[in-house]
């Protein structure tokens, strides 16, 4: 795509429009092994060759995350031998590399992070920041209060005690019951496994939150760009209540 040398010199990092319009001036700018000092050329900075001061112009990968609602089904990797869909099929964003944040198992659906942005990726998963993550969980039968009650507490899973955990019932109904748990580890099939070991499988998994950031209204496959705003809301204490 064409864009002006200015534009494309200052999105380079050169600095402002206006600085790299004083370099196109003073000749440091060439094109296609050619100086250019008039304003406003058009150039496409991925057919030509623009240098400054005889350097190759390099562009910052722009740093984007989105917010998935990851429908059952599909796995969280960049690649499947089983050829099971992938979550980065479900992310339409031309030219940018985007990786999941942590995972969901294959079965759970709701909200994932994708990113290209590596330092803000290890943020969020580590330890040290303590984020929420919320899930709805629908449950076989109906636990007794004092089961509810070791888990908020921690229980023993795999040789280690599970951080406390936050759990309220959303919904009883015959046979099952939804609900609410925050946790802020991010263990592998941690959820499952906590209501497994009171003898309750779970028989749906949601993932609803991270940290401040709810899911809404985002259709199950649909996801958004996250601007600044969202990015702290990951990073605030709980979920908003909506
Ligand atoms: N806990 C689980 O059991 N599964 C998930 O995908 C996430 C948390």
């Amino acid at each position: 795509m064409k864009e002006r040398l200015q534009k494309v010199l200052a999105r380079a990092g050169i600095g402002s429009r206006r600085a790299a319009e004083e370099y196109i001036a003073a000749g440091r700018v060439m094109v296609d092994g050619c100086p250019v000092t008039r304003m406003g050329l058009q150039v496409d900075p991925e057919l030509q060759q623009i240098t400054f001061d005889g350097h190759p112009l390099s562009f910052p990968e722009e740093k984007v995350t989105v917010l998935l609602n990851k429908p059952a089904g599909y796995v969280t990797t960049m690649h499947d031998p089983q050829g099971r869909p992938l979550v980065g099929s479900l992310v339409k964003e031309p030219g940018l590399r985007l990786f999941p944040v942590g995972r969901l198992d294959l079965e759970t659906e709701g909200a994932l992070l994708l990113t290209n942005d590596g330092d803000l990726a290890n943020r969020i998963l580590h330890p040290r920041y303590e984020i929420k993550r919320t899930y709805q969980a629908t449950v076989q039968g109906l636990p007794a209060a004092s089961d509810l009650q070791s888990l908020r507490r921690g229980i023993e899973l795999e040789g280690r005690r599970t951080w406390p955990a936050e759990i309220r019932t959303l919904r009883r109904r015959d046979g099952d019951c939804t609900l609410e748990v925050i946790i802020h580890e991010g263990r592998k099939r941690q959820v499952r496994k906590m209501f497994a070991a009171i003898g309750h499988p779970v028989l749906r998994l949601k993932r609803v939150a991270y940290g401040g950031l709810r899911l809404g209204d985002l259709a199950s496959g649909a996801y958004r760009r996250l601007d600044p705003e969202d990015i702290r809301r990951i990073f605030q204490g709980g979920p908003a209540p909506g």
